[in-house]
Parts: C-alpha cells; sequence; structure tokens
C-alpha cells in the first residue's frame, strides 16, 4: 500500500505540474478541471493510505506537499482580477507543481530538518512574492518565454544545489552521533572499559586454527566472464569454517594487497567486541603486509558467515567472503549437507548460487535427510525457491525454528546477509533451488532412481516467517516492559558527488555520522521499532546481538519465537523486535544492503561505560 501509495503521488504530482505548464500557455477550462480531477485523486488517495497504513507513513510526503500542491487552487478561485493576477498564479502553479515533484521523488526524508519545512512552505511564499514584484516592476517589458526560461533555470539551480548540499551532510565529521537514550535512565557513568579488552579466549584454548591470506585474483564468475576478484585464501567462496559447539577458533587474518585494508566480521556471531573486526571501532584496519588474530568460542550451532568490514560494499562485493559453520556438540540426524551462498554484486549481479564448500550433487539417493545451509552475501533479497518436494526451514540466521511444518509452493526471501537452513527428504524424482530471476539457473539434484524433471515454476505464496512452526517461550522475558525504547525511521534522499547523483539513506532524517546513537546499560531489556518509509528493502543488522521479533507491521508474532541477526524491512513496512543488551561494546547497527550502509544508513549501538581507542568514523 505504501508502494502504491508513493508510486501514483509520484504520477498524480507529475500530471498537474504537466497541466499546470499547458495551462498557463493555453489556458482551457477543461485543463484546469482535468487538474482538479488530479488534485481530488490525490486527496482520495491520501485518504484510503491513512486509513490502511496509518498517517505516519504518508505524514511527510502528504502533509508537506499537500499545502503547496492546493494552493494555487485556492489562488485561483479568491483572486478576482484576471490581468496580471491571473499570469501571476498560472506561473506560481507551475513553479510549486514541478517543486512538488522535486521534493517527492528527490527530497523529503522522514524527519524533515528546517530546511525542508522551509521549502515546502516558506518557498511558495517567496516564490509568490517574486514573482508578484516581477510582475509590478517589469510586467510589462519582458517577454513571456524569458520567465519561463528564468523560472526553469533558477529551478534547476535550486535542485542542484540541494543535492550538493545532501553529499556535503554526508562528510560530516565530528559533531557526530548524539547519543539516544531511549526513554531509560541517562547514565553518566564514565566510558571506562576499553573495547580492545574485551577480547576472546587466549591461544592456549584454540581448538580449530585458520590462516587467511586475502589477495587479488583473477577468475571466471558463474556469468562466464573474467573478473579480477579480492579472495580469502585464492577461493570463492572464502574458505569454509566448519567448527563444533565449544570449539576455540582462531584466525590469522593476512593482507597481502587490498590496498584499503581489511578486517574480519563473523555475521550473526556474538563474539566479544574486540573480536567483532569493526575498523575504528575494535581494531585498526589490516593494511598490507600486516596480519591480525581473531579469537572466539564457538558456542553457539548454527549457519553463519564472515567478511571483510572495511569498505564492506566495495569488498564483500569482490569476494571477500566466507561461510561460517558451527555444528551442534550431538547431530540429530544424518544428514547430506550442501551449503551455498547467494553471490555478492560484483562477483554475478543478478546473484547466482555458488556452492560454498565443494561441489553441488547431482545425484541424491531417496530418503536421504538433506540440509541446506543458504546465505544471502548479495545487497539485494533473494527470491529463492525450492520445487519437487516439500520441506521445512530448520532455522533462521542460525536459530533454530520450533518444531517447523511443511511447507510446499512457497518460495523463500532470504534478506542480504541473512541465512536460511532449508531441511527435506530425498523424494524419488528431481529436485530443484532456484533464483526467481533466473529458473534456468541454480542446482538440481536428481534422485539416484530415475532422471525427471523439476518444475521450475514460481509460487505466489511467499514464507512467512511471522507465522511460521509452533510458540516457545523465550529467554527474553519482557514481563516487566522495557528499559529502552528506540524508534529507527528510515528514508532517503539524493545527492550529487563523483560527478553522479547518488541515493542516501537516513535513518531519523540523518547520515551516518549524525545518525542516532543507542545509548544502553548492560543489562538492559531494549525495544526497536523500525518503521521504513523509503521506496527500498533495509535488511537491519545488528552486531553482537540476536534480536527477537515481535510484531510484523503492528500484528504479534505467532510462530516459532523468530530470533534474527538480520532483517529485512520492506517499503512501507513497520518491525518491533527486541533484545538484551548482554554484550557490552560498541555495535554497529546497520542495513546490509552495503551500498546503502556506505551511503549513510548506519548508526551505533553504545554501552555507557564502553570506549573506543580508535578514532574516525569511516568504518562500514
Ligand atoms: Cu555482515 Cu556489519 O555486517
Ligand atoms: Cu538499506
Amino acid at each position: 500500500m505504501y508502494m502504491m501509495f508513493f508510486g501514483s503521488s509520484v504520477l498524480l504530482l507529475i500530471g498537474m505540474a504537466v497541466l499546470w505548464s499547458v495551462f498557463l500557455f493555453r489556458g482551457r477550462r477543461w485543463l484546469t478541471l482535468l487538474n482538479i480531477f488530479f488534485l481530488l485523486a490525490w486527496l482520495g488517495l491520501a485518504l484510503v493510505a491513512t486509513w490502511s497504513i496509518g498517517w505516519e507513513f504518508i505524514r511527510q510526503i502528504f502533509g508537506m506537499l499537500a499545502p503547496m500542491v492546493v494552493s494555487p487552487f485556492i489562488l485561483l478561485v479568491t483572486v478576482r482580477d484576471r490581468s496580471v493576477w491571473g499570469q501571476l498564479v498560472k506561473r506560481y502553479a507551475v513553479f510549486v507543481s514541478w517543486f512538488a515533484v522535486y521534493m517527492i521523488t528527490f527530497q523529503i526524508p522522514a524527519f524533515p530538518d528546517g530546511w525542508t519545512y522551509f521549502e515546502c512552505f516558506g518557498l511558495p511564499i517567496l516564490v509568490f512574492i517574486l514573482l508578484y514584484a516581477w510582475d509590478k516592476w517589469f510586467g510589462r517589458r519582458f517577454y513571456r518565454h524569458w520567465i519561463v526560461i528564468g523560472s526553469v533555470l533558477m529551478i534547476l539551480g535550486f535542485i542542484f544545489i540541494s543535492l550538493l548540499w545532501n553529499a556535503k551532510a554526508m562528510q560530516d565529521e565530528g559533531h557526530a552521533m548524539q547519543g539516544n537514550w531511549g526513554g531509560g535512565k541517562v547514565t553518566s557513568v564514565k566510558p571506562s572499559v576499553d573495547v580492545t579488552t574485551l577480547t576472546g579466549p587466549d591461544a592456549t584454548a584454540v581448538t580449530k586454527q585458520y590462516d587467511f591470506t586475502a589477495a587479488k585474483k583473477n577468475m571466471s564468475v558463474p556469468d562466464g566472464s573474467e573478473k579480477e576478484l579480492w579472495l580469502f585464501n585464492g577461493q570463492l567462496t572464502g574458505p569454509a569454517i566448519r567448527v563444533t559447539q565449544g570449539d576455540v577458533v582462531e584466525v590469522t587474518l593476512t593482507n597481502k594487497n587490498i590496498e584499503d585494508g581489511i578486517t574480519i566480521h563473523w555475521h550473526g556471531y556474538d563474539v566479544p567486541n574486540a573480536e567483532d573486526g569493526v575498523p575504528d571501532i575494535s581494531q585498526k584496519v589490516v593494511a598490507v603486509g600486516e596480519s591480525y588474530t581473531y579469537r572466539f568460542t564457538a558456542d553457539t550451532a548454527g549457519t553463519f558467515w564472515y567478511h571483510s568490514h572495511n569498505q564492506s560494499s566495495e569488498q564483500v562485493g569482490h569476494g571477500l567472503f566466507g561461510s561460517f559453520i558451527v555444528e551442534p556438540k550431538k547431530q540429530v540426524k544424518e544428514e547430506l549437507e550442501i551449503v551455498g551462498f547467494v553471490a555478492p554484486k560484483y562477483v554475478d549481479s543478478s546473484g547466482a548460487l555458488l556452492p560454498a564448500n565443494g561441489k553441488v550433487p547431482k545425484n541424491i539417493k531417496p530418503g536421504t535427510n538433506v540440509r541446506i545451509r543458504l546465505g544471502n552475501a548479495h545487497n539485494k533479497p533473494q527470491k529463492l525457491i525450492l520445487n519437487g518436494t516439500t520441506f521445512q526451514i530448520a532455522a533462521i540466521d542460525g536459530n533454530l525454528i520450533h518444531k517447523p511444518t511443511d511447507l510446499k509452493e512457497t518460495y523463500l526471501q532470504i534478506p542480504a546477509g541473512g541465512r536460511m537452513d532449508i531441511t527435506f527428504t530425498m523424494p524419488n524424482h528431481a529436485v530443484c533451488l532456484f533464483d526467481a530471476k533466473d529458473a534456468t539457473g541454480g542446482w538440481v539434484f536428481q534422485s539416484t532412481g530415475e532422471n525427471t524433471k523439476a518444475s521450475t515454476e514460481i509460487p505466489d505464496n511467499v514464507f512467512k516467517p511471522e507465522k511460521y512452526g509452533e510458540k516457545k517461550a523465550t529467554t527474553l522475558d519482557a514481563s516487566d516492559g522495557f528499559d529502552r525504547l528506540f524508534t529507527m525511521v528510515f528514508d532517503s534522499k539524493l545527492a550529487f558527488f563523483d560527478g553522479m547523483v547518488h541515493h542516501l539513506w537516513t535513518i531519523n532524517g540523518e547520515l551516518y555520522p549524525n545518525t542516532p546513537m543507542l545509548m544502553v546499560n548492560e543489562g538492559d531489556l531494549v525495544k526497536t521499532t523500525f518503521v521504513n518509509r523509503s521506496y527500498s528493502h533495509h535488511p537491519m543488522h545488528l552486531h553482537g546481538h540476536k534480536m527477537l521479533v515481535l510484531t510484523r507491521n503492528g500484528a504479534a508474532t505467532t510462530g516459532s519465537p523468530w530470533w534474527t541477526d538480520t532483517l529485512n524491512v520492506k517499503p512501507g513496512e513497520t518491525y518491533e523486535v527486541a533484545f538484551k543488551a548482554d554484550n557490552p561494546g560498541i555495535w554497529m547497527d546497520h542495513c546490509h544492503n552495503l551500498d546503502h550502509a556506505t551511503n549513510g544508513m548506519m548508526m551505533h549501538l553504545q554501552y555507557n561505560n564502553v570506549y573506543t581507542p580508535f578514532s574516525g568514523h569511516t568504518h562500514e
């Protein structure tokens, strides 16, 4: 509904602007009538939208733009003098209607600042006064096309300047991060714990050791082309880490030739803060020729992954990632395991499925229990389909689903950065797993019995984690309420830099480093509300903690407890999640569409008594 409201608003506003422009030259009555019809349609649409998704979502677009768009109509009926005034109102109408188009497509963030208010409310008045003065003093001495050209140039200039202005906000240094205490007690404990002391066990405890060297390598990618990739140990996907619950893992990372330096982040794994791999918070980047050692206990079983966390969009995009799997202490049943990742953007722009360790089996014996551990290293959510068998989702982001039920004719949407474990029993015919964008690609598993074809039909139903499995009590007890409540509203604006117009992605109207910093005390129970008022998906990833999803679009979750570390928030969606602040540190909380993170959509969760000795805030 939100997207529909947004899309139709853009179309209706463009329609009005076009009508006003034509009206300027040939003031026909039907043009006015048609325009009034468009306006009424927009008002009606806003009404329906308010009723169905709530005023919160349309407040910005409608509340800010309606007065501007309605004003020329009001002037037209109230202003009586048809000669000078008539022309004046028409020109004013052309300006505000196009300006509204610009505002809705480029500019209006969820939390408008003073400047946006000026643009929507002050600027139309100013323009009216200027036009009036122009008419009074120059009205009869200037030709109309001069006026038109002049206005067009003025508007273009204005747009250009505000695009530059937006870009400048991204380069902000210093006056960063207002601490946001989420309504809870402000604790003025002096920062006293240095993140670098929050480490994993020492070297004597290590039971699984790995050496990773990051380097560039030319190789052919799934689409057949030859590319320069950036890889750990020359492998795509990176070397698989597979350990057993309880192991102490050590990874020594060496940077051979990745110029800007690298780190490793253990995505979804709640390691101690110093092992988290975030440049300028938990460590300095590992420069060319340098090494760095990570060490932590693998205390939770599940499907995870690791990736470089420096200039993540570029580095993960070029292949610096791999699977990280922790097997449970006691295996429940004999299983054939297949691990796969959706390729990141430079490796394969459409996101082909990459086998993460070894090959994907072609033939599977009927009756075999199969587990496919899937991850998504791409920036976009992936629509994946398993055809040919009923299946279950055994885990989301490494967290077991309580009593999963059989699914069929259901597609999965795996968030960027997210993981899902699919389990099924191999039937005596073919099963296939593919991406909706490419039904001819993906993986086909043949039964050893006979060769058949699996359907490549794309089902209509999406898997709904909020309703899947059975309810069960969790470790997170909110019966006494929450210590802190945060609301994060996602939106976007446009900016001009590097010779191009880019989207900037805002949280509560701000770009990193001015985004809110969530302040907590150790032990706090925290509730965060995500509201996505932009027109793109935002897979929100919190480091160091697991989030329990409480509600989706206002409705409480009814299935198995849904724990996640990367929650995809679609345009127009609202989620409430809860987590326990039980892992002291300074943690990133960001969108895992890594391009969005680069362009502003990052923030921090900070424990009040922790500080970092590393300065700067360029970390991604
Ligand atoms: Cu997978 Cu902060 O990232
Ligand atoms: Cu995003």
